[in-house]
């Protein structure tokens, strides 16, 4: 698939980003269904034989091929992934259509999902990161910027899609804090391609995060945001009460290496404690995905309408 095939079938230029512990099918399957691009990261399965029962369900109900409702699977390349070529041997087998790097280089996933016509796009927090993405063949970037929830970048989401468009011709996709329509539109006036989305799916019927995960994004707000690298040896943005709660305060906290090979000790650091980004303030509910996008839609359309009002009033 082109990227302007994929923009094309979309009812919404969003992402519903892939959340260790919080995406799986049932999500994937609502968000592509409701026209936006569902996503989950394959450390979301204990066992490779669960991620193949997973990826059955979703190409049943999404297709398969060229007609496939696009649909994303994201796996971490780090060095210290040990599962990377077992899940890599579950993308060759189902297509997914789009796959998603994250923390680490694209490069060992790009000849696999380009020799069936997939797409490619990498997660990146930096210039450099997303200069390094485009020569290792990535087809887009996402550019995850200050304000995201889980792991987050310190890049204003503004100047970083300028700085990206200044030099890269693929997709561009840019995340961090945005949970409205106005967000997304906000972002597509900026240049970007695709808005990528976590929390605001977070608090979705359809996640499968903990029920006190998703009540705290609907109580919370900005303030009760901490950023902090103690809790997975990488800056993520944590909700602070639930920091609390355990007893973690990461100003006092050794800050942890970075292992993604250690699968038990990564659940009870995300099971534990819960990760938020900034959007969270405008999340006053728990509500299905398919409500959420057309929420999301009609605050796109509003904020479309308002700029085009604004450029007329000069
Ligand atoms: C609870 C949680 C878990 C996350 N897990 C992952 C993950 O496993 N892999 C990944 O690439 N990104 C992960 N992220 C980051 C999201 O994919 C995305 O970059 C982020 O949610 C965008 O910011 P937003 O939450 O403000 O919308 C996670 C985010 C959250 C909130």
């Amino acid at each position: 698939m082109t990227a302007s095939a994929l923009l094309s079938r979309l009812r919404l230029p969003v992402v519903a980003a892939p959340m260790f512990l919080a995406s799986g099918p049932e999500l994937v399957i609502a968000a592509s269904r409701a026209g936006i691009i569902g996503s989950f990261p394959t450390p979301n399965c204990r066992t490779i034989a669960e991620l193949d029962g997973w990826l059955t369900q979703i190409t049943t109900a999404l297709g398969t091929g060229p007609d496939a409702v696009p649909w994303a699977l994201n796996l971490i390349t780090h060095s210290t992934n040990t599962r990377l070529s077992a899940d890599l041997e579950q993308v060759a087998k189902h297509h997914p259509p789009i796959v998603i790097t994250a923390l680490g280089s694209p490069r060992p996933v790009v000849d696999v999902v380009h020799a069936y016509g997939g797409i490619v796009l990498a997660d990146v927090v930096s210039l450099t990161l997303a200069r390094k993405a485009a020569d290792a063949g990535a087809d887009g970037l996402v550019c995850v910027s200050a304000g995201a929830g889980g792991h987050t970048g310190s890049l204003s989401p503004l100047p970083f899609i300028a700085a990206v468009r200044d030099s890269f011709e693929g997709l561009v996709c840019v995340g961090g804090g945005i949970a409205t329509g106005a967000g997304v539109a906000g972002a597509v006036a900026a240049g970007a391609d695709l808005v990528y989305m976590g929390t605001r799916f977070l608090a979705s019927r359809e996640s499968i995060a903990l029920e006190g995960h998703k009540q705290m994004v609907v109580d919370s707000g900005i303030d009760d945001l901490v950023v902090s690298a103690a809790i997975t040896g990488t800056p993520a943005s944590w909700l602070r009460p639930s920091l609390a709660a355990v007893g973690i305060d990461p100003a006092a906290t050794a800050v942890v290496a970075r292992d993604y090979s250690t699968e038990m000790s990564n659940i009870r650091r995300w099971k534990d404690t819960w990760a938020a980004g900034q959007g969270l303030s405008t999340i006053r509910a728990i509500d299905t995905t398919a409500q959420i996008v057309d929420r999301l839609a009609e605050e796109y359309a509003a904020a479309l309408d308002r700029a085009g009002r604004l450029a007329f009033a000069r």
